[in-house]
């Protein structure tokens, strides 16, 4: 009885690893995980960080696929009707709802920080940087763009604008060949940038120190908190990205196999990014706590002093800008396809609606940074950028998780055995039992214990 999608299915196996590993690549590793490992004391963070992958994000991931490739709509649909295929309350698709939502939430302060990725290829191509000082570096970044609310806009509105083009020609065409070459090639420039950062001497050790000793003192449960809700952002789980993806996925492919690639080329990302960041902070004095700023003051000075830093400056925020691009359509995706299906609008219509919408919110993330700027403390580390800030604590440390326990939940306790077994393709021997076991027990007995932390209710 299986189902096809309406949307299409993609090329091959690997056309959809390599969308995927598109969607889950993106700011999150580059930009986010430096900067929130820095805000919560490093080491213990990292640790709880990966632990999380591996317990929660890759057996979710897992399920996500499958229930995407199962299902083949928008997540809302999907949640409908495997739930009414299964005898259950078709309010699950209340499930898909919170994905969606999550996902234009997301995307809408996404989309200003990719703007500053691609404003920073245009500063690093024209030289600004060269032979800068660490201050120098830092007022560029605070006094002559961030206070400025009309250049953020512009780059904001440009970036959502390549989103919108690419989602309204079907996430197919283009993006398999784009993300192809330039996975490899960023990959290869972090390598440069970690080569960099080992000749910084003594600082390149501390570096290290600081991301793999773990200090569980400088740890709080609100930074347990942020560290799952980084796992599901990264790997881009829990509000539907994935599954959207999955459902264009054919019977044949592998969920594990594809899974452990995509989580393994993400992680890496992640940890070759701090890597190669946390060393010029230490070289130059700077504080890892500098916040959602930090990779755009300190990279920037690396490229500043390095030979060849003019063309490795420029070409690094070209790939960072692509890895954000193929991340944040898969955040459009979910809306797009929904809408399509339950209003039979034409594909381009459903994107420019979408895009309007989600361009609009995204003004209150760029007046975050100047006019509307207000700072509240969450779990003991001092955010300093309203609305947005706000906005990245509920949809990565509150929506996400929820919506991965409620997926983990739903394939692990209202699905049956046979049709999850069928799906997975794992046999039904121990790699298949190992995995029901995580999202039966381990995966949501960890999300809860963390929100109730989190809660103090234990
Ligand atoms: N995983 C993406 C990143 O790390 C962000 C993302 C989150 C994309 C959720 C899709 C869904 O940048």
């Amino acid at each position: 009885m299986a189902r096809k999608s309406m949307h299409g299915e993609w090329s091959s196996r690997w056309a959809f690893v390599l969308a995927a590993t598109g969607s889950a690549v993106g700011l999150g590793n580059i930009w986010k995980f430096p900067y929130i490992t820095g805000e919560n004391g490093g080491g213990a963070f990292v640790l709880v960080y990966l632990a999380c992958i591996v317990v929660i994000g890759i057996p979710v991931m897992m399920a996500e696929i499958m229930l995407g490739r199962r299902g083949r709509q928008s997540p809302i649909n999907t949640m409908y009707d495997l739930a009414v295929e299964s005898g259950h309350n078709p309010n699950w698709k209340w499930l898909g709802w919170l994905g969606v939502l999550a996902g234009f939430l997301i995307l809408s302060f996404y989309s200003v920080v990719a703007g500053w990725s691609l404003a920073y290829i245009f500063r690093s191509a024209t030289g600004v940087f060269t032979g800068a000082t660490a201050d120098g570096v830092e007022s560029l970044f605070l006094d002559r763009f961030l206070a400025h609310p009309e250049t953020l806009l512009f780059w904001h509105t440009l970036f959502m604008a390549m989103t919108i083009i690419i989602v309204a020609r079907g996430v197919k065409s283009g993006l398999e060949s784009a993300v192809k070459f330039l996975m490899p090639t960023l990959f290869l420039l972090l390598l440069v940038m970690v080569g960099y950062a080992m000749s910084q001497g003594e600082a390149f050790m501390q570096g290290l120190e600081f991301m793999f000793r773990p200090d569980f003192s400088a740890l709080t449960w609100g930074g347990v908190l942020t560290a799952m809700g980084q796992a599901f952002f990264t790997l881009s789980l829990g509000m539907g990205a994935i599954m959207v993806y999955g459902s264009y996925l054919s019977h044949t492919a592998s969920i594990s196999r594809t899974t452990f690639t995509i989580a393994a080329a993400d992680t890496g990302v992640a940890l070759l990014a701090g890597i190669a960041i946390f060393p010029i902070i230490f070289a130059n004095n700077m504080e890892p706590s500098a916040g959602p700023g930090l990779i755009f003051i300190s990279l920037p000075l690396a490229f500043g002093h390095m030979p060849g830093g003019v063309l490795f400056g420029s070409l690094f925020f070209v790939l960072l800008s692509f890895a954000a691009w193929t991340s944040s359509i898969s955040l459009l995706e979910p809306v797009v396809t929904w809408l399509v299906e339950t209003f039979n609008l034409r594909r381009i219509t459903a994107t420019l609606y979408a895009g309007i919408v989600t361009w609009l919110l995204g003004v209150a993330s760029v007046f975050s940074f100047n006019e509307w700027a207000f700072e509240f403390e969450f779990a003991g580390v001092v955010k300093e950028n309203g609305i947005f800030d706000i906005l990245d604590i509920l949809t990565t440390n509150i929506m996400l998780p929820l919506g991965g326990l409620f997926i983990a939940i739903f394939a692990a306790w209202f699905m049956s055995r046979e049709a999850s077994r069928d799906e997975l393709g794992l046999g039904d021997g121990m790699r298949y039992n190992l995995w029901r076991f995580l999202v039966k027990f381990v995966t949501p007995a960890a999300i809860l214990l963390v929100f109730l932390n989190m809660l103090g209710i234990i």
